[in-house]
């Protein structure tokens, strides 16, 4: 995979399924379980904190993250995809409580338009798949904050991950490859498992990491 992986071609994907991916996950209980795993978690989140979602996507997961109740100063979603920013930013603007507090930003999460040392939490669900891992590990531990924690969620190699990487043209990661690279930038506090009940638990597991 190139160093930048092949971000016009996963733009034109996106931008082409982003209304059936927002209606997918929708339907599937993504944004709840992620809501209850965030509020498990014991996040020293203040009113002045900064939040990252970084490969939004739609915004599911930037508003599982409010769903769990923490409201940040303010909460950047990033995409490469314009059309998926698109929705994510109508239902953003619906969300009275949150909205004056909500960007998106298109740009790609190998090189954030973002200082080093910026955010009290990072989120990456989903995207490093199309990515070198140790780049976009990279990448995010630049913008977060030292001691801060990256909520990362990658897709598992399984029989639904294979599924997928045909479907949306990715490659997942071994976990020991996500625990070398992640090594380097983190300390891994965690890597938890949804529920077997909920079928985010098929494709995904959760890291938890703290820049060191
Ligand atoms: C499988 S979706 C996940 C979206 C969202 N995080 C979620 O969990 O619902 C992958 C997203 O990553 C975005 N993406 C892929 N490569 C990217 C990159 N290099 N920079 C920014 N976004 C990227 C795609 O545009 C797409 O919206």
């Amino acid at each position: 995979m190139p160093r930048n992986g092949h971000p016009a071609k996963t733009q034109g994907l996106y931008d082409r399924i982003a209304d059936v991916q927002n209606l997918a996950m929708k339907l599937n209980g993504y944004r709840e379980s992620v809501a209850n795993y965030l509020r498990s978690l014991n996040l020293d989140l203040g009113p002045n904190s900064l939040i990252l979602d970084a490969g939004c996507g739609t915004g599911i997961v930037t508003m599982a993250f409010q769903d769990a109740g923490f409201h940040p100063r303010h909460l950047a979603a990033l995409d490469l995809s314009f059309k998926s920013l698109e929705v994510a930013r109508e239902q953003f603007t619906k969300r009275e409580e949150y909205a004056h507090a909500t960007s998106a930003v298109q740009s790609n999460v190998l090189s954030m338009p973002f200082a080093d040392d910026t955010f009290d939490l990072v989120l990456m669900c989903g995207v490093l798949e199309y990515t070198p891992l140790d780049d976009g590990l990279a990448e995010a531990a630049r913008v977060l904050k030292k001691g801060k924690p990256l909520v990362f969620l990658p897709v598992k190699p399984s029989v639904v991950g294979s599924v997928l990487e045909l479907l949306y043209n990715f490659k997942t990661h071994k976990k020991a490859a996500v625990r070398t690279a992640a090594a380097k930038y983190f300390n891994i506090v965690g890597n938890y498992e949804f529920p077997i009940t909920e079928p985010i638990a098929w494709s995904k597991t959760i890291f938890l990491l703290e820049k060191k």
